[in-house]
């Protein structure tokens, strides 16, 4: 697969099969993924993989705390948007697209609140890779850096024949990851990417994701118009 179609190919992947992912795999897609550039070569990321008894243990901490009311927290700002923006549009279609795969009604509360726990169940994957920074590294930068690291994970996966989902779900809950995945204080946890194989026939994984076309977010300059061109 060249890297082209593996971009287009990729998607975020919300139901997986049973079957574990081998270390040596992971380590692999690690390897190659941290490949990805980073400002002055800081390498700002690291890693927690997790699967077995330990991935069971945070799916169940994670639910039982979304049960209960516990806030939500993040380690790192996560953007805020207003509701009439094109950003919360877009928010929307998603949600629109997921519910729509899955059968589920906009009144249907017992089905939401099951879908909403999936995420917090990393989306039942036989492996988790959460990713964290030094609390040492401030401002945005790092972050730049480890979108790129996220990003050639998720396409370093596909040549084993494996899924991602990227989640935020994921890492709502930093005490419980600190507490069973042993995440030292001095981490700031920054995100979880769900991996495992696909299982095709679970309905949201057929769900092709919108986007908005280069031209309507590209400013072509110093370029030639196609008259002037010609
Ligand atoms: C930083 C980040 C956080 C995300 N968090 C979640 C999440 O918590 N739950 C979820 O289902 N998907 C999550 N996603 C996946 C996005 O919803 C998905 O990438 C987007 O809708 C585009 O769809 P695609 O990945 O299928 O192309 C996240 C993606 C990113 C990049």
């Amino acid at each position: 697969m060249d890297v082209i179609e593996a971009m287009r190919k990729r998607k975020s992947i919300r139901g997986f099969k049973p079957e574990p992912v081998g270390r040596e795999i992971l380590e692999e897609i690690l390897e190659a993924a941290c490949r990805a550039p980073s400002a002055l070569n800081t390498q700002p990321w690291e890693f927690f993989v997790v699967a077995g008894e330990a991935l069971q243990r945070l799916c169940r901490e994670n639910v039982e705390c979304l049960r209960s009311g516990a806030p939500l927290e993040l380690e790192v700002a996560e953007s805020a948007f207003s509701r009439d923006s094109v950003f919360r549009q877009r928010q929307v279609g998603l949600a629109r697209q997921l519910f729509r795969s899955m059968g589920i009604e906009r009144e249907d509360q017992e089905k939401r609140a099951e879908w909403l726990e999936r995420g917090f169940r990393h989306f039942g994957a036989p492996a988790a890779i959460i990713i964290v920074k030094d609390e040492s590294l401030s401002g945005d930068g790092p972050l730049l850096d480890i979108g790129a690291v996220m990003q050639s994970i998720c396409l370093a996966a596909m040549k084993y024949g494996l899924g991602t989902c990227i989640a935020r779900q994921g890492v709502f809950y930093p005490d419980v990851l600190r507490r069973v995945i042993g995440i030292p204080k001095s981490k700031r946890i920054v995100i979880s990417i769900a991996i495992g194989y696909p299982d095709w026939d679970f309905p949201a994984n057929a769900v092709q994701t919108e986007r908005e076309g280069v031209d309507t977010i590209t400013t072509w300059v110093g370029f030639q118009t196609e008259e002037e061109g010609s």
